[in-house]
């Protein structure tokens, strides 16, 4: 295990069976549908490519950079596209794919731009939801797991640009954010 890691919440294993759930649940909801899968990235990385190899259906996918100001681990109101799509969602079955549902600006803000630009339906699958902090009104409709309110990183997750590569979800240190 890495050094600045307290405790892991989820391991490797049981993140595959989360995803394998997850894939069985929008194989069934998405039969004879091909969905646009939107990766937010890059926290959601590891859990998309993943969690497509696992659906029975083909997808076409597509990535989009957002970002939420603030600080490290406190995000703030505003939401700026860094990366748009390539592709144009009008008349699609899009599918966001997101790493963690925190306070849910990000997801609402997403949501909103999507149904102005004619999605013809909009689904959101996270690996982890934080209900605890939510601010926006916004539930995503296939959820891995429910985590505590506390500061997660790994498989995909980071603090200041580190341990996204760990193969785990874990919990800092304190230490870690106090240098
Ligand atoms: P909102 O607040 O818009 O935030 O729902 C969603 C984004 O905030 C990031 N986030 C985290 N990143 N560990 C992280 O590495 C966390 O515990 C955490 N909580 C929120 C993440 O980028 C997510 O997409
Ligand atoms: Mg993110």
């Amino acid at each position: 295990m890495n050094d600045d890691i307290l405790k892991v919440l989820y391991s490797k294993q049981d993140i595959d069976a989360i995803i394998k759930r997850l894939a069985g649940e929008i194989s069934r909801d998405y039969a004879g549908k091909n969905p646009l899968v939107v990766c937010i990235l890059k926290g959601a990385i590891m859990f998309m490519t993943d969690l497509v190899r696992e659906l029975d259906e083909y997808v076409e996918l597509d990535f989009m950079d957002v970002s939420s100001y603030g600080n490290a681990t406190e995000s703030s109101g505003e939401v700026k596209v860094i990366k748009d799509l390539d592709t144009s969602v009008a008349g699609r079955d899009v599918l966001i794919v997101e790493d963690i549902v925190d306070t849910g600006r990000t997801l609402s803000y997403l949501i909103k731009i999507f149904k102005t630009r004619d999605a013809k339906s909009i689904k959101v699958c996270t690996l982890m939801d934080k209900p605890d902090r939510r601010i926006k009104t916004v539930e995503a409709d296939y959820v891995g797991t429910q985590v505590p309110n506390e500061f997660v990183v790994g498989y995909g997750l980071d603090y200041a640009e580190r341990y996204r590569n760990l193969p785990y979800i874990g919990v800092l240190k304190p230490e870690i954010y106090q240098n």
